[in-house]
This record gives C-alpha cells, structure tokens and sequence, in this order.
C-alpha cells in the first residue's frame, strides 16, 4: 500500500506547528502503525533530515506510553486498542491520514507527537497509593472481598494512564483517568484508610494542573484503549461528594 500521511511538526513547546505531508510506500497490512511510522523515520534519516518525534515503549497494549491521534481519534479507529496495537491493515491504499498529538493544555507539546504527560504522575503523587502497610501475599489472601468487588477494582486497574480520555474530551478533563485510580482503591479495603483524603487531593490537583470537568459526552469511554466505563466517573463523584461532607467542607 501507499499512503498519504499529514503529520504534526513542532519544533518545540513554544514553536508554531503545522502538518507537513509525507508519503509512506511499500505499507504491509500486517505493520502496526508505528512501525509503519519508523520506516518513514528510517527513510528520512537516510534523507538526513529530521525523524518524526513520537512516543513508544512496550509495543504491546500495557504500557500507555504511545499516544497519536489518528484521523482524529485518539488511539485510532479501533475500539479498545492502542496505537501500537493497531495495523495498517485497517487502511486502505491510497488512503489520507492525519495523525496529531494529543492536544490539551495540560499535556503541552514537547516535540512533534510527543507531549508532556508529567501531570498525571503528580495526580498519582498527590494520592494513588495506598501508604498503609496491606502486609504480604498471605494477609491479602486472609481478607474475604466479594468477586463481583475484587472484578470491578481489577477492571478499573486496567487504565493504562496514556491520557487519551483528556485528548478526547472537548473539556480536557482527567476525570476517566482519575476515577478509575479512585475506583480502583476505594473498592478495596486497602485502599479504605485514606480513602476520603485521596479523592479530594487528586481532584485538587487535577484543577491546578488545568484539566477541566466532565463534559458527560462518554468521549473518553469510547476511546480507552482498556474501555474503562464511564460509570467510574459516578463513582469518583460520590466519593468526592462523601469526603467533603465527612470533612464538614
Ligand atoms: S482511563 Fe483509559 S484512556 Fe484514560 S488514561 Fe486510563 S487507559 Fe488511558
Ligand atoms: S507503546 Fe505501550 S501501550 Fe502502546
């Protein structure tokens, strides 16, 4: 196949940025799209020009590291599926792709593909942990916890943390993200010590660092690689609801 790729360029955080146009020839159906994306690289690096900035790590769906808007949908046209998962046999030849960073305030361009998404560590810095000794693996065997709840939390530790629920989102908001860390710890008795402390800090950082609230579109439901429900985001609200109340806030 051939393609006809448009591509994000930024030099920079603060340069200005366009989509330069790109031609990727011999395109195997059986490539995943950023290994079609490195050959491209290779080429211009034979070229001596400057290679296309973009992030990968494991290549295999569990890291979150990749992140390419692709014809306007973060993570691409497949459901359920990173970037790095998804193939080329998905298009067509002669096809027209756009791809983009994620695009929100928070998450600020480094370079090209590749944004900065220290925020969401300081998200987790500020309260996705558990700091009480839980002991070892037969103390986590002795405490009896319901299948149906130990289900929801394993669901909800799924996320990934790749940021495309904010890059979907018209309001950049962190909340998928957020709540299924929430989620995650308040369904588990482990995570009930700091329970109401934890959900209050995270949502006051997440305002500081510029994400917004919840435009209740489920934009970021449909894009999560790891199809984390958006019924988490109920969840987180209720406990937020319960945390200031039981602060007397
Ligand atoms: S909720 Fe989904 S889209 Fe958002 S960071 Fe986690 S895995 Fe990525
Ligand atoms: S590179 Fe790890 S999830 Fe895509």
């Amino acid at each position: 196949m051939k393609l006809n790729l448009k591509i994000w360029r930024q030099a920079g955080p603060t340069a200005p940025g366009r989509l330069d146009d790109y031609a990727a020839h011999d395109v195997s159906p059986d490539m995943s799209f950023l290994e079609m994306l490195d050959v491209v690289n290779e080429a211009l690096v034979r070229q001596g020009k400057d290679a296309i900035a973009f992030d990968s790590d494991c290549r295999e769906g569990i890291c979150g590291t990749c992140s390419l808007v692709i014809n306007g949908i973060p993570h691409g046209p497949d459901r359920g599926t990173t970037v790095c998962q998804l193939h080329m046999r998905r298009f067509k030849d002669g096809d027209t792709v756009t791809v983009e960073p994620w695009r929100a305030k928070a998450f600020p361009v480094v370079k090209d593909l590749v944004v900065d998404r220290s925020a969401f560590d300081r998200i987790i810095a500020a309260g996705g942990y558990v700091s009480v000794n839980c002991g070892g693996a037969p103390d986590g065997n002795a405490i009896l916890i319901p299948k149906e709840v130990s289900e929801m939390a394993m669901d909800s530790a799924a996320c990934i943390g790749c940021g495309a629920c904010v890059a979907a989102c018209k309001n950049a908001s962190a909340h998928l993200f957020m709540s299924a860390k929430i989620s995650h710890l308040a369904l588990l008795p482990q995570g009930a010590v700091e329970r109401n402390g934890r959900v209050i800090s995270m949502i006051q950082q997440a305002d500081a660092e510029g994400f917004g609230s919840c435009s209740n579109e489920g934009e970021c439901e449909a894009v999560c690689p790891k199809e984390i429900p958006i019924s988490n985001i109920a969840r987180m609200t209720r406990e937020y609801v319960k945390a200031v109340w039981t602060a007397g806030g």
